[in-house]
Parts: C-alpha cells; sequence; structure tokens
C-alpha cells in the first residue's frame, strides 16, 4: 500500500520502520531532514512538501502530537483524496474530532506503544461501526506483526493509553531504579542493568509460564522472617502500589481532557 507518514518523531519513525518492509512508505515532517535521514534508514522516499506528501497516498498515518492536529488538517484538507484512509496515533484525539477535521475521508483511530518496534507492541484499533472483514484483514495485515492487535470500543481507549501506550515509560522508570539500586549495592552501572533486564525477563516468562496469580508468585520468593519480605515491606510503606495505580490513573486522566 502507498503509505505516507506524517511527523517523523518517535513514534511516527518506530511505525514507519515496520511498516516499510511490506509498503510504500512517503514520509513527510516539518523538519525535512528528521523524514530524509529515516527516509534513507529505511528505503523509503521523503516528500518536499506536505502536498507532495499526500499525493497518491491510500493511507495517511498522522504521528504528530494532538496540539499540531487543527492547523496540520486545514493545510491536508484541500488536497486530500476522498478515499484516502487517515489513521490518527494522537492520544486524546476521539473519531468524532478525527471526522471534523476530516469529514471526506474514511478515519481510523489507533493507539500504539513504542514496543512496535521490536514486535512487542500492544496496537490498539477502535473499532469502526461499520467494520467489514476486508477492513479487518487489512488492519491485520499492516499491524499484525508489530505485537498484539486489540480491537475495542472507544470509550476504552483513553485506558488502553495509560496501561499500554504511556506504560512501558513506567517499566522502564522502575528498571532505571532498581539498576541505581544495583549500583548502590557495588555492582557496576552496565553489569547491574543486565541483571535487572533478566530479572524482569524472569519474572515476566513464570508469570506467562505458570500462569499463577502475580501475589501467589511474590509469595514464593519471599520466604517467611526472609529477605524478601523486608524488601516488599518498604514499597508498601511507600505506597509504591498505590502510586502505580494512581499514576495510570493520572495518565487515563490526561488522555481524556486533551483537546
Ligand atoms: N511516544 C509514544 O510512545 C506514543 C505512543 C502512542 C501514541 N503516541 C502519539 O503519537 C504522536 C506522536 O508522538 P511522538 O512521541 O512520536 O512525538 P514526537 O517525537 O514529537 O514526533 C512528532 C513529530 O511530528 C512533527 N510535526 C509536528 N507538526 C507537524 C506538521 N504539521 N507537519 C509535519 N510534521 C510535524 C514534529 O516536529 P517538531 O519536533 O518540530 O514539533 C516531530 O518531529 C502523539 O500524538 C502521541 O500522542 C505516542
Amino acid at each position: 500500500m502507498r503509505i505516507t507518514t506524517i511527523g517523523c518523531g518517535t513514534m511516527g519513525g518506530a511505525l514507519s520502520r515496520r511498516l516499510s518492509s511490506k509498503n510504500l512508505l512517503t514520509l513527510f515532517d516539518r523538519d525535512p531532514l528528521k523524514a530524509s535521514s529515516l527516509a534513507t534508514e529505511i528505503g523509503a522516499g521523503a516528500a518536499p512538501s506536505l502536498t507532495k506528501a499526500i499525493e497518491g497516498a491510500e493511507i495517511v498515518l498522522l504521528a504528530i502530537k494532538p496540539k499540531d492536529l487543527e492547523a496540520l488538517a486545514k493545510e491536508m484538507l484541500p488536497h486530500l483524496a476522498k478515499e484516502t484512509l487517515v489513521i490518527s496515533i494522537l492520544a486524546g484525539i476521539s473519531v468524532n474530532t478525527l471526522e471534523r477535521f476530516f469529514p471526506k475521508q474514511p478515519v481510523l483511530r489507533i493507539m500504539p506503544n513504542l514496543a512496535v518496534t521490536c514486535e512487542k507492541g500492544i496496537i490498539g484499533v477502535v473499532e469502526p461501526s461499520d467494520m467489514s472483514e476486508r477492513f479487518h484483514e487489512k488492519i491485520k495485515e499492516l499491524f499484525g506483526c508489530m505485537g498484539l492487535l486489540i480491537f475495542l470500543p472507544e470509550n476504552k481507549i483513553d485506558a488502553l493509553t495509560a496501561i499500554a501506550a504511556s506504560a512501558p515509560a513506567f517499566v522502564f522508570h522502575c528498571v532505571e531504579a532498581m539498576t541505581e539500586g544495583g549500583i548502590f549495592l557495588g555492582f557496576p552501572a552496565e553489569l547491574s542493568l543486565e541483571i535487572i533486564l533478566q530479572v524482569f525477563e524472569g519474572a515476566i516468562a513464570l508469570l506467562r509460564e505458570t500462569k499463577e496469580h502475580p501475589a501467589a508468585l511474590k509469595w514464593k520468593v519471599a520466604s517467611p522472617g526472609g529477605t524478601t519480605i523486608e524488601g516488599l515491606k518498604v514499597l508498601e510503606e511507600q505506597k509504591v502500589h498505590y502510586a502505580l495505580i494512581q499514576a495510570l490513573q493520572a495518565t487515563y486522566l490526561k488522555a481524556t481532557s486533551i483537546l
């Protein structure tokens, strides 16, 4: 398919890298250097202008910040073909808003996370009211190779933004903190990070393979009166469990109040 990505930052770049293997990609960013260097990296084309970028595109993938949408849509509209599918990954921008900005085009709202980069992503897709089997297949073909595809009603997408799109940042935060804990205990930074990464991978493998409840596995590690329960007590005292729930809720609330 002929796909144009508008916005070649973190997420536009991540999705374009994956999409470029099976599609004809054109890239556009208001910083031409960003588009051209990504285009060279992935064997795509870089368009010199927005008009050129969207000319002949079957799909336009919007990967800009929500605050830039209105101005961009106004600039795009006169040049956008009626049949071009507009796919938005913008947090907090509803299908209604997209339809207001692109009244003649079909629109689709998706919410990916950065792990699409390594095929371990989550891609939430707001189910269009008239989704046909063919359209369903097309979405699977485009994004299925990037990770777990979840079709969901729009009233769940802001929650997914919190627990899937933003959540990797919380995991990185935990990994960083635990790595620093290792440094504090005398391990060189690189080794400490390697150990913590293996801990995360091992813990996830255990959860998946045993299918046990996280608390049951936690109790297996924490022997009575032992070392682990001392650490768990500190996590409780510091309300880490509560803080993580609050962090997801704050993220969700922000997603519901954009625009
Ligand atoms: N990052 C994530 O993990 C993630 C996950 C899910 C969804 N999202 C969504 O993805 C979108 C992009 O996020 P991001 O993190 O990739 O942002 P980003 O790294 O800032 O990338 C956005 C890019 O778009 C460019 N841009 C802005 N307005 C433009 C315009 N009118 N024409 C062409 N290019 C334009 C920006 O240029 P300037 O730098 O000059 O502004 C920047 O290069 C956001 O709406 C966000 O909600 C992000």
